[in-house]
C-alpha cells in the first residue's frame, strides 16, 4: 500500500472522532503485514482523562483482533491540524511496546497534516530514544 493511501485512510477515520471537548479530531491507520489496514480515531470522554488517542485505538484494536500480525506502519493525520500530527508520549509508548510483541522490528509511523501532503516520518525507535527498559 502506499504511504498516501495510508494517509488517507487516516484522515477518513478522524471524520468519525468523538472529539467534542477538544474539538481536535484525529486518525490513525495500521497496516498490517498481509496488507490489512486497521483505523481508529479519538474517542474523548467528559471525564478527560478517560479519552484515548487514535494511535491508542487503532493498535489496541490491531493487536487484539490480529495478534499474529506484525505491524508495519502506522498513518497519524488530523483535519484540524496545519502541521503534521505527532503522537504523544504515551502512545509512542504503547507504539514500543507494540515493537517489542513483535520481536523488536520496529514499525515507520507517517504523520500527516490536514491536507495530506506533509508528510513526516520516523521510526518508533527514533520516537522514543533511551526507553524504559525491566531487564
Ligand atoms: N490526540 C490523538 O488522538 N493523538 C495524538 O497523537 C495527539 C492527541 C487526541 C487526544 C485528544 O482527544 C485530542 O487529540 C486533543 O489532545
Amino acid at each position: 500500500m502506499e504511504d498516501k493511501e495510508l494517509v488517507a485512510r487516516a484522515l477518513e477515520a478522524a471524520q468519525r472522532a468523538w472529539a467534542p471537548y477538544s474539538r481536535f479530531r484525529v486518525g490513525a491507520a495500521v497496516l498490517l503485514e498481509d496488507g490489512g489496514v486497521v483505523c481508529g480515531n479519538n474517542q474523548e470522554n467528559r471525564a478527560y482523562p478517560l479519552g484515548s488517542c487514535a494511535e491508542r485505538v487503532a493498535v489496541n484494536y490491531a493487536r487484539a483482533t490480529f495478534p499474529e500480525l506484525r505491524v508495519v506502519a502506522i498513518a497519524i493525520a488530523s483535519p484540524d491540524s496545519e502541521v503534521p500530527v505527532a503522537p504523544c508520549g504515551g502512545c509512542r509508548e504503547l507504539l514500543l511496546e507494540a515493537v517489542r510483541a513483535q520481536g523488536a522490528q520496529d514499525i515507520r509511523v507517517l504523520m500527516a497534516d490536514r491536507t495530506g501532503d506533509s508528510v513526516r516520518e520516523a521510526m518508533v525507535s527514533e520516537l522514543l530514544p533511551f526507553a524504559f527498559e525491566l531487564e
